[in-house]
C-alpha cells in the first residue's frame, strides 16, 4: 500500500504517513558533501543523478513515506529569464528585478525544465512502489515575490505594493507565472510525480480581498487546469499564514488537500473543512530542533486532533538546518511507535 497516496485518497490510516518539508537539505551531512563537490545548489538540482540521490537520501536514511522531488520554486523565474543566484548567508538572488525591468524584456529558456523532469523519471524508478514522489512548485503569488524584489525580501512589500500602484501589471505578471507553473508541473507528471505541492509561503502577508485576487483566483485556476490534463494527480495546497482564510482557500481552490502552518490551530482547521479533505502538517520544525519533551508533546497534540482524518504528518514549515538528526530519528519513533 503507498499509505500517502492512500490518505490522498480520503482515507486515514494510522500511523499516519509521515515526511519533512525541506527533508533533503542541509541538516543532512550526506547532502553537504554532494552539495560541496557540485559547488552550488543549482549545479546541484540541474544535475538529475545528483538531485536524484538528495531526493532519495533522506528516504534511505529515515524510511519516509514521501520523496520530494529535488528542485526549487525559484527555478520557474529562472526558465522565465530571470538569472537565479544563492549568495551564502543572503539567500537567492533573481536579476534583474521585476520592479526595475519588464517582464517582456526577460528571454525564456523553457529547457531549464529539463533535468528536473528527468529527476523526477530517476526518482520514482528507484522509489518503491509503498513510497509516493511528490513533485512541486511556488504558487504565483510567493514566485511573484520574489521576480519583483529580486530575491526575498521583508514582508513582501515590493510586490504588495506593485499589486496596489498597477494592478494590470501585477495580474499579467501573476497569469504568466500561473502558464509557466503549469508547464513546469505537467513536466514532473509526466516524469513520474505522484501528486503535486504548491508551497504559498508568503500567502499569509496579504489583506484579506488580495488573498482572494492573487492567491485563491491563480491557485483555482492551476488546480483546475491540472486536474483537466493530469486527473487523478492530488494537488496539495500549503497557503502559509492564511490562517482563518484556509477553510475557504481548501473550497474555493479545489485543492484536493490543506497543508497547514504551525501557527494554525488544527481543531479549528478540522472543525471548518469537509471530514473528508485531507490534510497535512504541522509540527512546529522548532520544536523538532529543541527535541525532548517539546517534540514529544508537539507530535502527541497533532495526533490527537487529527484522529481519524485523513493525514499526513509533516512539520508546519521547512526543517531549520541545524536541527539534530537525533531529533528527526526520534520524530519517526514517535509517529511510528
Ligand atoms: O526537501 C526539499 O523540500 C527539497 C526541495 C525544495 C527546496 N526548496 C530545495 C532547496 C523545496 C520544496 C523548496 C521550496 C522553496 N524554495 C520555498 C517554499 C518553501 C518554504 O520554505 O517556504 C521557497 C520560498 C524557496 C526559495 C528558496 N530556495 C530559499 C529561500 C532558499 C534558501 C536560500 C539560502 O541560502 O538559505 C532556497 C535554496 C534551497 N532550495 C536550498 C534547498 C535545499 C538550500 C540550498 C543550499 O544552500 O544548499
Amino acid at each position: 500500500m503507498n499509505a500517502a497516496l492512500t490518505v490522498l485518497s480520503g482515507q486515514a490510516v494510522d500511523p499516519p504517513p509521515f515526511w519533512m518539508m525541506r527533508q533533503a537539505g542541509r541538516y543532512l551531512p550526506e547532502y553537504l558533501q554532494l552539495r560541496a563537490e557540485k559547488g552550488s545548489f543549482l549545479a546541484l538540482a540541474t544535475d538529475s543523478d545528483a538531485a536524484c540521490e538528495v531526493t532519495m537520501q533522506p528516504i534511505r536514511r529515515f524510511g519516509f513515506d514521501v520523496a520530494i522531488l529535488f528542485s526549487d520554486i525559484l527555478i520557474v523565474p529562472w526558465a522565465m529569464g530571470q538569472d537565479l543566484g544563492f549568495a551564502e548567508g543572503e539567500g537567492p538572488r533573481l536579476a534583474p528585478p521585476l520592479k526595475a525591468a519588464r517582464l517582456e524584456d526577460l528571454q525564456p529558456e523553457r529547457s531549464r525544465y529539463l533535468p528536473v523532469w528527468e529527476t523526477a523519471r530517476k526518482a520514482r524508478a528507484e522509489l518503491a512502489a509503498d513510497k509516493a514522489l511528490f513533485g512541486f512548485a511556488g504558487s504565483p503569488y510567493t514566485v511573484a515575490t520574489y521576480m519583483v524584489a529580486g530575491g526575498g525580501s521583508k514582508d513582501q512589500a515590493d510586490a504588495r505594493l506593485m499589486a496596489y500602484a498597477d494592478p494590470a501589471r501585477f495580474q499579467a505578471l501573476i497569469d504568466a507565472i500561473a502558464r509557466e507553473t503549469l508547464h513546469y508541473l505537467s513536466g514532473q507528471v509526466d516524469g513520474g510525480a505522484d501528486a503535486l505541492m504548491l508551497f504559498d509561503s508568503w500567502a499569509g502577508s496579504l489583506a484579506v480581498q488580495e488573498f482572494e485576487r492573487w492567491v485563491v483566483a491563480p491557485t483555482a485556476w492551476l488546480v483546475d487546469e491540472l486536474r483537466k490534463r493530469h486527473p487523478g494527480v492530488p494537488v496539495l495546497g500549503f497557503p502559509r499564514g492564511a490562517g482563518e482564510k484556509a477553510p475557504a482557500y481548501a473550497r474555493e481552490t479545489g485543492v484536493s488537500a490543506l497543508c497547514v502552518d504551525e501557527a494554525t490551530d488544527l481543531r479549528f482547521v478540522v472543525a471548518n473543512t469537509p471530514d473528508s479533505l485531507p490534510l497535512q502538517g504541522n509540527v512546529d520544525p522548532l520544536a523538532l530542533k529543541a527535541g525532548g519533551e517539546a517534540l514529544r508533546r508537539a507530535v502527541a497534540d497533532v495526533r490527537e486532533a487529527m484522529r481519524g482524518r485523513p493525514h499526513i504528518l509533516n512539520l508546519g514549515h521547512g526543517i531549520d538546518r541545524f536541527t539534530p538528526i537525533a531529533h528527526v530519528e526520534e520524530l519517526v519513533r514517535l509517529v511510528r511507535g
